[in-house]
């Protein structure tokens, strides 16, 4: 039987997280974005509002929701920013879905349960100066000594990384020919001796978002930090990207809507022509094709989800949401300029920021050149999905 209904849990967390964005996050959003930053104090008071815990189990102080509550989340956060989206895409489904997946329970007592309170915030270590698309070229080296691994290398373009406690880092344990099956996983925490961290600036869009670098100088990693087995972090990192794409994707939903609204509005107001603009045809071809990107990328995002609920591997399913809402927000976002004409160019309306938030998403977690091979690879019969040693807890989650 296929349901497209909400369950009273999800338009619970709906009104929650877009209450809570319009109340706490809109007002201010304007003043953030100009001043390239927003205060801690926000991610704090997501915690305290469950946002950050939202799908992890309860044993480990989540709210035990499911993988369709974390999608509705993101399309409301992202509705008001990108920049609030985008603390879910690495807290909850880079290193803490990461961590529930692949951890052990020790780690998980140790790691999970403080993210899934909200008292840390977690981040993804995967991307290099040198090393982007092709994840399994990453230089960052770990070498065993003693009880420690000794990491060193730098990371680049890392959502958070002046603010995030807690990485889910990746780096070679095995040599740079071996490429994927020489990479492993380690949880590394801020305060680390030989871990600095900084924040890029000059960005397009996301102003109001942190997003820097750290270097790793001898930093010392205790090995019981390593997650899942040496050689195994590639598929790590993969299998965290298939919660943060579907993430981005959920997100973008929400940009959609945004853009849509702002349009709608903007369309009955202002007149042209002797008319208001919503009469002309061509604005609302324009507004239709929002309606039509924005529904059929939900859709694809909650197929995602419901793949994600059932324990089913989801790569494909989770790749075609992300390909198709970052290009649908981009559409969007750009149209909504165009009819907002050239107030729509200025920051007097929201629809610039829309537009230079949404660019990053076609190319983070996974370019849109990326997600086409991933679709070609499939469809053609060159990729396949092989069985992992752990899956992604299906929904509900067991006691
Ligand atoms: N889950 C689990 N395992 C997976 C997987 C997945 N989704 N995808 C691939 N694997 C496994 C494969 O099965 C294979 O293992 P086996 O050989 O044992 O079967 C292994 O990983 C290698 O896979 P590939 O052969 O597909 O590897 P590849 O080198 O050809 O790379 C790629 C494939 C799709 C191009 C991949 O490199 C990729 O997705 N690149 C994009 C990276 C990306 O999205 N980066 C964004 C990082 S996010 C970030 O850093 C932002 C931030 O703010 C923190």
């Amino acid at each position: 039987m296929i349901s497209f209904e909400l369950t009273e849990d999800h338009e619970m967390i709906q009104e929650m997280v877009r209450k809570f964005a319009e109340r706490e996050l809109a007002p201010n959003i304007k003043e953030w974005d100009v001043q390239g930053g927003f205060p801690r104090s926000v991610l704090t008071k997501m915690g305290e509002q469950g946002i950050l815990g939202l799908c992890f189990p309860e044993e480990y102080g989540g709210g035990g929701m499911d993988y369709i509550s974390l999608a509705i989340a993101c399309e409301e956060l992202e509705r008001v920013d990108t920049s609030f989206r985008v603390p879910l895409s690495v807290h909850i489904g880079l290193c803490g879905l990461g961590i529930l997946q692949w951890a052990t329970e020790e780690q998980k007592e140790k790691y999970l349960v403080p993210l899934a309170t909200g008292e840390k915030v977690g981040s993804f270590g995967l991307t290099e100066p040198n090393a982007g698309s092709d994840a399994a070229s990453l230089q960052t080296t770990a070498r065993l000594d003693g009880d420690n691994y000794i990491l060193n290398g730098e990371k680049m373009w890392i959502s958070l990384a002046d603010v995030a406690d807690t990485f889910l880092v990746f780096a070679r344990t095995g040599t740079a020919a071996s490429r994927a099956r020489g990479i492993s996983a380690f949880i590394l925490e801020r305060g680390t001796p030989g871990f600095a961290s900084d924040t890029i600036h000059g960005k397009m869009g996301i102003r109001a978002g942190n997003t820097g670098s750290f270097s790793l100088v001898d930093c010392p990693v205790p090995k019981e930090n390593l997650v899942g087995e040496e050689g195994e972090g590639f598929k790590i990192a993969m299998s965290c990207l298939d919660g943060g794409r579907y993430t981005v994707a959920a997100g973008s939903v929400g940009l959609i809507r945004a853009s849509l609204e702002a349009s709608v509005k903007y369309a009955h107001e202002r007149e042209t022509f002797g008319r208001p603009i919503a009469e002309h045809q061509l604005v609302q071809q324009m507004i239709a094709r929002m309606v039509r990107g924005m529904d059929a990328s939900r859709l694809l995002v909650y197929r995602a989800g419901w793949l994600k609920n059932q324990g089913i591997r989801n790569t494909r399913e989770t790749g075609l949401a992300k390909w198709v809402a970052c290009d649908e927000a981009y559409q969007a976002a750009t149209d909504a300029i165009e009819i907002h004409g050239a107030y729509g160019y200025s920051n007097e309306y929201p629809v610039e920021r829309y537009l230079r938030n949404c660019k990053a998403a076609v190319i983070y977690e996974g370019s849109a050149e990326i997600q086409t091979l991933l679709a070609a690879g499939y469809a053609l019969g060159t990729r396949k999905d092989n069985p992992l040693r752990k899956e992604l807890p299906s929904w509900p989650f067991k006691e």
